[in-house]
């Protein structure tokens, strides 16, 4: 079926782990079906008047988590819609199972070495990298993506790659 004539009947969510390119990939993909694109993160900053960073600092992780649940549950009540989750989203409560009973999740799997990298420069605005020196911060994403995976794979689609012509249509398909 052709994109203008797919017509989302349920969220998608992008799941994958920091760096993975759910919010860059989530806002082309909504354009590419013209359906509205969500950031968890943002909804939760713009909800909160506070950004990610400042909330770790205040409440915890504990608290963010409780946030970000709260938050991922309003989604319920939106229309269909692209929706980018933040890395840790499929790792805490029920969410990963919540999600799968809302819609359609598809895991963005990236390999370690790119992860880095894109990593490496964005250290600031992720409270869980914040502060780790180079070996370190090597060896805390590997440790933790290992952690997370059993969670990530619990997605109904994994899309793995670049973004070719293949990749989005792999992608559309996936739609509900
Ligand atoms: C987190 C990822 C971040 C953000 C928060 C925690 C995580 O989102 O939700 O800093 O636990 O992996 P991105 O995946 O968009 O960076």
């Amino acid at each position: 079926m052709s994109v203008e004539r797919k017509v989302m009947t349920r969220h998608l969510f992008l799941i994958g782990f920091m760096g993975s390119g759910k919010s860059y990939l989530g806002e082309q993909l909504a354009k590419r079906l013209r359906c509205p694109f969500f950031d968890l993160d943002r909804i939760i900053e713009e909800g909160e008047g506070n950004t990610v960073a400042n909330i770790f600092a205040a409440s915890g992780e504990a608290g963010f988590r409780l946030l970000e649940r709260a938050y991922l549950h309003k989604l319920a009540y939106q229309t269909p819609a692209v929706v980018a989750t933040g890395g840790g989203t499929p790792c805490f409560f029920d969410n990963m199972d919540w999600m799968n009973a809302q819609g359609v999740t598809v895991y963005l799997e990236t390999p370690l070495a790119l992860l880095l990298e894109r990593l490496r420069g964005q250290r600031a605005a992720r409270p869980l990298l914040a502060g780790l020196d180079d070996a370190k911060l090597s060896d805390h994403i590997e440790s933790l993506l290992a952690k997370r995976t059993i969670y990530y794979k619990q997605a109904k689609t994994t899309m793995k790659g670049e973004t070719s012509d293949d990749f989005w249509r792999v992608l559309i398909e996936a739609v509900e």
